[in-house]
């Protein structure tokens, strides 16, 4: 489903540039600089068809990606990076809810969380806007080659009580590395399973 069949469709900063309803699609939210576009870069295998990059903030539109012919993968703003100007994170967050509320071909969030810091408060947010929407989502732990084996346990511990209080939340929890590779099958077999 992957190799080959990814190709960037379009950036949009307003709900009227979304492309057709008419596909099943996920979308990738998180803080920014969580990994966002390195996951969909790994995930495709095509570096740099997300841009990937240092400076937070980077992915300032929802990027639309075609997957096939019948999906879309979608790249959402990052969200809580500081010296945001307060107009510009009002319509980002704006935007957001718009989509979240009204897009019928969504069939799930990925939610991003940096291993090494775990649910921030900022992410709860991110969740409670989730819930509202009734939009299911499940959360990828990214960076996992940064954690120590034996550190891990303790961070899935503290996201999964987190996660208890989350209805829409999707229990299971993906581990990924983008730079190892760790956990892109499993992300994979997901998303190829949502139709
Ligand atoms: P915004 O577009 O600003 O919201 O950021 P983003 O979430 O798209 O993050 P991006 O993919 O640009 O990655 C941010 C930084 O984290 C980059 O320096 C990446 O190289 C690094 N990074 C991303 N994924 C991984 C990973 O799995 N492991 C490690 N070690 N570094 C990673
Ligand atoms: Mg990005």
């Amino acid at each position: 489903l992957f190799a080959g069949e990814v190709d960037f469709l379009k950036g949009v900063v307003a709900m009227d540039g979304l492309p057709p309803d008419d596909r099943a699609e996920v979308c990738f939210a998180g803080r920014s600089n969580v990994g966002k576009s390195s996951l969909i870069n790994a995930l495709t295998g095509r570096k740099g068809i997300a841009r990937a990059s240092n400076t937070p903030g980077r992915t300032q539109e929802i990027n639309y990606f075609t997957l096939g012919d019948e999906r879309f993968l979608v790249d959402l703003p990052g969200y809580g990076f500081a010296n945001a100007p307060v107009a510009v994170v009002a319509k980002w967050q704006a935007l957001l809810k718009a989509y979240l509320a009204g897009r019928v071909g969504l069939r799930r969030a990925f939610v991003l969380i940096d291993m090494r810091h775990g649910i921030k408060a900022v992410d709860e947010e991110i969740l409670t806007l989730l819930d509202k929407s009734a939009v299911t989502f499940q959360v990828v732990l990214t960076k996992a080659d940064k954690v120590h084996p034996e550190d891990r346990e303790k961070v899935l511990a503290q996201v999964r009580e987190k996660l208890a209080k989350h209805p829409a939340a999707y229990p299971e929890l993906v581990l990924t590395s983008s730079e190892k590779g760790e956990g892109l099958a499993t992300l994979r077999a997901i998303i190829a399973g949502l139709t």
